[in-house]
């Protein structure tokens, strides 16, 4: 049976330990110029439903670092743009490539992916999780402070990044706190799977409730991919910006932000492009996190 990881739920604590080491190590093996072909002769195809930067940069130029072959499709130029089932997708793909990352909309879309592909698939980003990307975090963070035990303050919408923060609250030492506007919380069923698994996460709608001790303040754009969001949401969101003023409140800690930015939304020029802003390590450490999910669900 194929593993896939669809969520950060799918992992275990060690697993997540184990991940994040993996990655620092491949991070300073690739400055020495050393890059180890745990994906020699491997076929593992991007099926992208979303625009991505950063993610398809990452898994392209990691899989190629690790001896493998990405093969990048955009779905607009395949026949899922014309309703082509994702079950008949896995099948087919299955039978061509070694793994499939994907990128789409709703998460029944991963799900149904992961129940027909013989073959590793990796959630690249849906509507309700981003699990490549907190992975990659954790390792920003573990850089910063030299271990996981930490506060994140993340202020902003409980999108598919927050939620994959409270779900990590249940697989690594991390404290989460999701400050939000009411009614842009967290997905409650993500919530009370958390808790239930020992997470370690608090829901606030009040700005800077709970900031104290941050070692990381996170935000994410007001409006995610595929989502409405006019003058009136940014009205709602204003007071969850994280200006200086925030950061003041959080004098030890660092910022974050998975990218792209929208700056004067949801962050001030002014914190991004300040000393504390660790967002292009942050998103270097994308393709190292990768390589290390790669080498544990197919090498
Ligand atoms: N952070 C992130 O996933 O960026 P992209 O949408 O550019 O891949
Ligand atoms: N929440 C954002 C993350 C982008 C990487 C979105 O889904 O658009």
């Amino acid at each position: 049976m194929a593993r896939h990881l669809r969520s950060l739920f799918d992992l275990t604590r060690d697993e997540v330990e184990g991940l994040v080491k993996r990655a620092f190590n491949l991070k300073l093996l690739r400055r020495k110029g050393v890059f180890p072909d745990h994906l020699r002769n491997k076929k593992i195809a991007l099926i992208f439903e979303k625009p991505s930067t950063r993610t398809r940069a990452s898994f392209e130029v990691g899989i190629v670092e690790l001896g493998g072959y990405p093969l990048y499709i955009d779905a607009t130029t395949t026949q899922i743009s014309r309703g082509e089932p994702i079950k008949d997708v896995a099948r087919v793909m299955s039978r061509y490539v070694d793994g499939i990352v994907f990128r789409t909309f709703g998460q029944e879309r991963i799900e149904e992916m992961c129940q027909f592909s013989s073959v590793p698939v990796v959630n690249a980003l849906s509507d309700k999780f981003h699990p490549c990307q907190i992975l990659a975090d954790l390792l920003t963070i573990y850089e910063n402070f030299g271990d996981l035990k930490r506060k994140v303050y993340y202020m902003g919408d409980g999108n598919n990044v927050a939620n994959s923060w409270v779900a990590i609250s249940s697989r690594a030492p991390v404290e989460v706190v999701i400050c939000c506007p009411k009614g842009f919380e967290p997905d409650q069923d993500v919530v009370e799977r958390a808790l239930k698994e020992g997470g370690n996460v608090k829901i606030t709608n009040n700005p800077l409730e709970f900031i104290e001790g941050a070692h990381v303040i996170y935000t994410d754009v007001w409006v995610s991919m595929g989502k409405e969001g006019g003058e009136e949401v940014k009205k709602i969101f204003e007071p969850y910006r994280v200006d200086e003023r925030v950061m003041e409140k959080a004098k030890g800690a660092i910022f974050l932000h998975c990218l792209p930015a929208h700056r004067g939304e949801e962050v001030t020029e002014g914190v991004i492009e300040g000393e504390r802003s660790k967002v292009f390590d942050q998103a270097e450490n994308r393709l190292h996190t990768q390589k290390a999910i790669m080498i544990e669900l197919l090498s």
